[in-house]
């Protein structure tokens, strides 16, 4: 369930009108909204509830200061994957021992600014990575809790580019050399093995694997407790899938996903973490976007739109679905036709959706993304010198435009000329 509906036969969000946005922002632009969101994030926090757990919000998904503090006032951790992601969550009020830092590839630099700036955890993937951080924690005079990502073999059944957890894949450890590289961790100086960590894909729509996984995850904290080490803790990733489509999907509940934990790992007495980007953020946020042209081509019809592939690369990399509704609620009896919905970027690639079914729509109508909070705004670049698209978020009654977009000086501005010019 999301606060973007029809009322009165305008999309509103929450109680704002989107078209009021519009105008006063310009398109294209990302909407948030806060009861969504906060509404998203208690619905993990009270999955788990009895289980002595933290929340640790994957900012990867949408990092906007705004968004953070809105969740951290919440109660929720944070997940980082970079330098960069630790210093906005801690710009943003979360304290160290609420972030969780993950991540194939912590570089020396990144590992020094979380043990100085305080950290909850790192999720280690690999025994190179083990070694440099305990010669960094030592180096420092620090100890730090340390768990180790096993990858669990399992398939998410997701798409390609998001599934983590199969052997092929560069995540964590392979979890049957998990005891050896346990003991390795157990004997350096500067880290503190507390759990084990898994994080097995996104958008997955199927508890199965996530059974399997935990499962495996279970039976290795016996047998690692048996080795001697003193597992308290299990990271258990994010992944759980939300719907794209009003239609047809109905994926997991977090109640459900919640339950499945308790059934498989709750015995253990470990203190539970998850990392849910997708499913926090995702139904939050809207793009909303501007039709340019109505284009009549060949044996179809275009429908080029002020927001592009730049803005939102889901669609063109993934394959991803996006509902895209008219501003205007449609009459439910109103005849449909066919759109290629297309951006103004030069490349083919640059087609959010073929043959889409759509009310009729004329030059100059707005049109949302719907399902675009996650993975939109933080993946847009400004390829073809588009300005950054802006984010917007809102709160009852009240919007704020949480990043601006920039002016063509400011981007300009950014780059710097050498003295032989
Ligand atoms: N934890 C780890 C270690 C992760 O790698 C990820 C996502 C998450 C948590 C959060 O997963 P979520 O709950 O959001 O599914 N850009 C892609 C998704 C990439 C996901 C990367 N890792 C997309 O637009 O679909």
């Amino acid at each position: 369930m999301d606060h973007f509906l029809y009322r009165d036969g305008v999309l509103h969000a929450e109680d704002v009108p989107v078209a009021e946005i519009a105008a006063a922002v310009g398109t294209p632009f990302y909407c948030y909204s806060t009861a969504t969101l906060a509404r998203h994030f208690r619905l993990f926090d009270e999955a788990l509830d009895g289980m002595e757990h933290l929340v640790c919000y994957a900012m990867k998904a949408a990092s906007n200061q705004a968004i953070l503090k809105t969740l951290a006032a919440l109660g929720a951790g944070m997940d980082v994957v970079s330098g960069g992601e630790y210093a906005r969550a801690k710009a943003a009020g979360v304290p160290g021992e609420r972030i969780v830092f993950s991540g194939v590839g912590k570089t020396r630099d990144e590992m020094r600014l979380a043990i100085e700036g305080g950290i909850r955890q790192f999720n280690v993937e690999s025994e190179p990575e083990l070694r440099a951080l305990s010669e960094v924690a030592s180096g420092l005079g620090a100890t730090v809790p340390v768990t180790i990502r096993v990858n669990p073999d399992v398939d998410a059944k997701t798409h390609a580019k998001i599934a983590t957890g199969k052997s092929e894949n560069k995540f964590g450890i392979p979890i049957a050399r998990a005891r050896e590289v346990y003991a390795e961790a157990a004997a350096l100086p500067g880290l503190e093995v507390i759990g084990i960590d898994v994080h097995i894909g996104s958008q997955l729509t199927d508890l199965e694997p996530f059974r399997l996984a935990y499962r495996k995850v279970a039976e290795l904290t016996e047998t690692l407790r048996a080795d001697g080490h003193d597992i308290r803790r299990l990271d258990l990733g994010g992944g759980l899938g939300i719907p794209y489509t009003r239609s047809n999907e109905a994926p997991p509940l977090p109640l459900d996903y919640g339950a499945l934990i308790r059934e498989e790992v709750g015995h253990l007495g470990c203190e539970i973490e998850i990392e849910p980007g997708r499913l926090v953020v995702g139904n939050a946020g809207i793009l909303v976007s501007r039709v340019i042209y109505v284009k009549e081509g060949e044996g179809r019809n275009f429908l080029i739109l002020d927001g592009a592939m730049n803005d939102l690369i889901r669609p063109a990399m993934y394959e991803a679905h996006h509902d895209i509704v008219p501003i205007n609620e449609p009459d439910a009896a109103v005849e449909q036709a066919p759109y290629d919905i297309v951006g103004p970027v030069c490349e083919s690639g640059d087609t959010f959706a073929k043959g889409r079914m759509m009310p009729p729509v004329a030059e100059g109508d707005l049109v949302a993304f719907r399902s675009a909070g996650a993975y939109g705004a933080v993946m847009a670049s400004e390829y073809n010198t588009r300005p950054l698209v802006p984010e917007v978020l809102v709160h009852g009654h009240q919007f704020a435009v949480i990043r601006a977009r920039p002016t063509f000086d400011e981007m300009i501005n950014r780059d710097t000329i050498p003295e032989w010019l």
